[in-house]
């Protein structure tokens, strides 16, 4: 498991007490600490230059300076989490603890199962940062009402390009529930799965549900189908839609892979997604199923416009040309995503991203295609992964 990075500060003059709370962050499990230590002299000029997420102060030692300590940290880092460690518990000095800017007191070095919750938050609240005030992130999902169409790798491939493109935030949720696959085309187990997310619905915390999710080495978090196939049959529609509410929020990207029924689950992530992919062959039979799909949609008063047409692994020898499929479905194909079995399939063994197997293969400049367009980015890499793109477009006249 790939862990996330936070930057802590430890500050005051007793040694053991760095020590001490040093171990604690560096056993935080998901977590990668770095830790550094400094004096009250140098702690604000430490927690800039590091661009530390936390700040951990000591104020036995000197209760008022530590207090004034954690004013300017505030003031130079707003960002910034502090905590406060007094041994002295007096209403007086908490207040002025608390109205100095400390985000969380503690009378001792905190136990790992004390500090994880807010260590989540930290990395939650900096997720947000990203995103901006107030914006939520987008939905996108891919269906198609064929088993096998290519959806479970589109989207697991579509995840990890985007924040390899742009570094954004990305959740990618398995609602196949019964088959769900995400976790071996990704390679990992987890023991939580959206499950768990589902029997805590009522009050459902950020924390628990950061805590619930995979973060899988290509920088994404994966919410995993449930573990057994009868257990998707507890989780409801209305969930699902809370669940993807609740991720929204955390999320720059949520990207759900579905099954190919379209029951009221799946049509409850299309209707909430912005982006709805679906995919289909060139085969008579996938076709028309896909227009029956459309047809559904449209009665049921999905927005069109959220609806993009993929050409996925077309059948070289099939007369069905994009037009054809365009004439039928009454929906334009907007992507063509080729046959590449070599990489598709050694990917799918590995259970690695395309990209790992062939940054070079066709299918993965075409998913890298539609990554750039969902964001709006122009970068091209080469076989190496290196930019190039603003390179040649800043060259151009
Ligand atoms: N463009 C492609 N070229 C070659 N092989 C592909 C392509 N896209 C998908 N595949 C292969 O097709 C098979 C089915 O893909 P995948 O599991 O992604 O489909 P799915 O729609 O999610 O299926 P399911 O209905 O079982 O969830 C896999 O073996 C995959 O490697
Ligand atoms: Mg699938």
């Amino acid at each position: 498991m790939n862990a996330e990075s936070i930057v802590a500060v430890v500050i005051g003059k007793d040694r053991s007490n760095q020590q001490a709370m040093s171990e604690v962050f560096t056993s935080l499990p998901g977590f990668k600490v770095v830790v550094e230590s400094a004096d009250f002299a140098n702690a604000v000029q430490k927690v800039e230059t590091m661009s530390a997420d936390v700040a951990v102060v000591f104020l036995d030692e000197r209760p008022d300076v530590g207090c004034a300590l954690l004013a300017r940290l505030k003031q130079a880092r707003p960002g910034v989490f502090t905590f406060a460690i007094s041994s002295d518990r007096s209403a007086e000095l908490i207040v002025k603890a608390i109205r100095s800017g400390a985000d969380e007191l503690s009378s001792a070095v905190p136990s790992i199962q004390e500090l994880l919750p807010p260590v989540i938050k930290i990395a939650d609240g900096r997720r947000r940062g990203a995103q901006g005030p107030h914006s939520v992130g987008e939905i996108i999902t891919a269906f198609s009402p064929h088993g096998g169409a290519g959806v479970t790798t589109f989207l697991t491939n579509l995840a990890t390009t985007i924040h390899r493109l742009t570094d954004a935030s990305v959740c990618l949720v398995d609602l196949d529930l019964q088959n769900g696959d995400t976790p071996v085309y990704l390679n990992f187990k987890h023991p939580y799965s959206i499950l768990d997310v589902c029997e805590h619905i009522e009050n459902l915390d950020p924390v628990f549900l950061q805590g619930t999710l995979f973060h899988h080495s290509s920088g994404i978090e994966v919410l995993p189908p449930p573990p057994m196939l009868e257990d998707g049959e507890s989780i409801s529609a209305q969930n699902v839609a809370d669940v993807l509410n609740h991720l929204k929020n955390a999320f720059q990207y949520v990207i759900v892979d579905t099954s190919s029924f379209l029951n009221d689950l799946t049509f409850s992530v299309i209707e909430s997604a912005e982006k709805v992919f679906l995919l289909t062959d060139n085969m008579v039979p996938s076709v028309r199923a896909m227009q029956r799909v459309v047809n559904t949609l449209e009665r049921l008063g999905v927005d069109m416009a959220n609806l993009q047409l993929v050409l996925n692994s077309p059948v070289e020898r099939s007369k069905i040309s994009t037009h054809d499929i365009t004439d039928v479905v009454k929906l334009e194909v907007k992507y063509t995503l080729p046959c590449d079995s070599l990489t598709a399939i050694e990917a799918a063994n590995r259970g690695v991203p395309l990209y790992e197997i062939n940054p070079k293969s066709p299918l993965v400049s075409g998913i890298t295609d539609i990554g750039r367009a969902l964001t709006g980015t122009n970068e091209t890499y080469d076989s190496k992964g290196r930019l190039f793109g603003r390179f040649f477009s800043d060259a151009r006249p």
